[in-house]
């Protein structure tokens, strides 16, 4: 897919097949997670990617807008270290950011879908997924299939309109 087309065609999926993600795909899923720019280089962040159904199940329990994970082909968690720091903890959620905008993308370029989940329960997450106490689950990134449609550009995306949020020279 064309980028242009991939950014346009991404959208939150949150009902998948059964199909599972190629392993070819998911390798390059978590290649783009990897190369994600960050703040000085830093890269604080891991990725625990899961696929097993029983995991996934219990994984959808962290929050409740997280149901559809249960349901993924596989869930890529982003952990990354605990800061008491408001400037580091800002900084880290930045380059998290730009993680998870790498992992769509690149899902989106295979015709993958992928939706976001926040993490509120973090001892269960880190019961399931035994990452270290300094750590913490920041956010899960679902991938599947996409059940209700096919991934194509979205002719009319529900976002502010391009005059309303672009000031141009000055606000
Ligand atoms: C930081 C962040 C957290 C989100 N958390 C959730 C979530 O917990 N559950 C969920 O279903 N969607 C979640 N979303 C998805 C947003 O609701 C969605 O991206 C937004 O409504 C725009 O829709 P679109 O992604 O289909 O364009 C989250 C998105 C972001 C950026």
């Amino acid at each position: 897919m064309e980028t242009w087309d991939a950014i346009r065609s991404r959208r939150n999926v949150r009902t998948f097949t059964d199909r599972p993600v190629g392993a070819a795909d998911l390798e390059r899923i978590l290649e783009a997670a990897r190369r994600t720019p960050s703040s000085s280089n830093r890269q604080r962040w891991d990725f625990v990617v899961v696929t097993d159904r029983e995991r996934l199940r219990r994984l959808a329990g962290v929050w409740r807008g997280a149901g559809h994970i249960a349901g993924s082909a596989a869930t890529i968690a982003l952990i990354a270290p605990q800061a008491d720091d408001p400037h580091i903890r800002e900084s880290i959620q930045y380059d998290l950011g730009q993680v998870t905008m790498s992992v769509m993308l690149a899902a989106a370029d295979a015709g993958i879908g992928s939706g976001h989940a926040a993490v509120e329960d973090q001892h269960l997450a880190r019961e399931i997924l035994g990452f270290p106490e300094d750590r913490f689950c920041a956010w899960l990134i679902a991938l599947g299939h996409p059940a209700d449609r096919p991934l194509r550009p979205v002719r009319r995306p529900d976002r502010r309109p391009l005059d309303e949020v672009v000031h141009r020279e000055r606000w």
